[in-house]
């Protein structure tokens, strides 16, 4: 089966090594398919895909981080109304791609989630602190990834420096109620098609309040209760997610949130706390779903 993985780096980005050792290993030919390569035609009342320098694959795999635009994603959606079956869709990368739009569904499905309010002016944000019972907040670009757009915002001084600054604040920004990292607990759970594949707890580093793995550099593998596992399936389901890496946080109370779901979640770090074959999973189950449609 020719498996397709949609991306924006070459072949030497390793994730993307991973993913095509471990489809030749089980007997299938993954493609590299650049976004820019895609042409999406609208012709004559049809829709056409065209690939430059490729047949159409079996199945496609968009692996496009928290950068995913939106010519991506209607490549995506192209390669879905084509008859080509995506892993994830573009209805659940269209919500997941967006922190707040995940976590109004999130909600939706009855899942714990932070106090937030999305805020697109100072006055907003003013209100949203109080709201939110005074600082310290966590105020969060919408689609930002690996705690680069997630910061803790002490003072007035600061946010009005966030809000006046932003490069477009057609966007909003999400003010969050701060979850205290002393005592906490940061999960990051690996989601398959309805189950837990692996799971690792994160620390952040002295001084930082994040702890995502590109900071902190390693995680420790770690088994979750059955309850645990249920949130993370349940966020997945509710983003409509068939592979998903679901950050929850446990304050010190014992209360889980969870905090994102991402929809192209990194594996290597889990790879290596756990000693688990993700990459074999993830191919594995795009042949086993879709390899019969072919
Ligand atoms: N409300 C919060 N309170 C305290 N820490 C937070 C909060 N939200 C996120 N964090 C920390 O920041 C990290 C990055 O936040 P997250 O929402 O997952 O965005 P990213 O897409 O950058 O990973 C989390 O893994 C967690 O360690
Ligand atoms: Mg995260």
């Amino acid at each position: 089966m020719d498996i397709g993985i949609l991306s924006v780096r070459d072949e030497k980005y390793p994730p993307n090594q991973r993913l095509m050792e471990a489809a030749s290993q089980s007997g299938h030919r993954a493609k590299l398919i650049h976004t820019r390569d895609c042409l999406s035609e609208i012709e004559g009342g049809r829709l056409k895909l065209n690939i430059r320098g490729c047949e159409r694959p079996d199945v496609l795999l968009p692996r496009i981080g928290a950068t995913i635009n939106d010519y991506a994603l209607g490549v995506v959606r192209q390669f879905e109304l084509s008859g080509v079956p995506v892993v994830n869709g573009s209805g659940a990368i269209f919500l997941a791609r967006h922190k707040f739009l995940s976590l109004q569904a999130l909600t939706a499905a009855g899942l714990p989630v932070p106090n937030t309010r999305l805020v697109v002016n100072p006055s907003g944000f003013h209100d949203a602190v109080k709201g939110l019972g005074g600082y310290p907040v966590v105020a969060k670009m919408p689609s930002s990834r690996q705690g680069s757009g997630v910061v803790r915002v002490d003072s007035p001084v600061i946010s009005e420096f966030i809000m006046e600054n932003l490069r477009d604040n057609s966007r909003g920004v999400l003010v969050q109620e701060y979850m205290a990292p002393e005592g906490r607990r940061d999960i990051r759970a690996f989601v398959v098609d309805g189950g837990v594949l692996g799971a690792m707890e994160l620390r952040p580093n002295i001084g930082d309040f994040r702890s995502n793995i590109h900071l902190t550099g390693m995680g420790k593998g770690v088994t979750l209760d059955p309850d645990m596992s249920e949130l993370a399936i349940r966020s997945a389901r509710a983003l409509g997610l068939e592979i998903a890496g679901t950050d929850i946080l446990v304050d010190r109370q014992g209360s889980p949130k969870i905090i994102e779901v991402n929809y192209s979640p990194g594996f290597r770090g889990l790879e290596a706390a756990t000693g688990l074959d993700i990459a074999s999973r993830i191919i594995g189950y795009a042949v086993t779903k879709y390899g019969g449609r072919v």
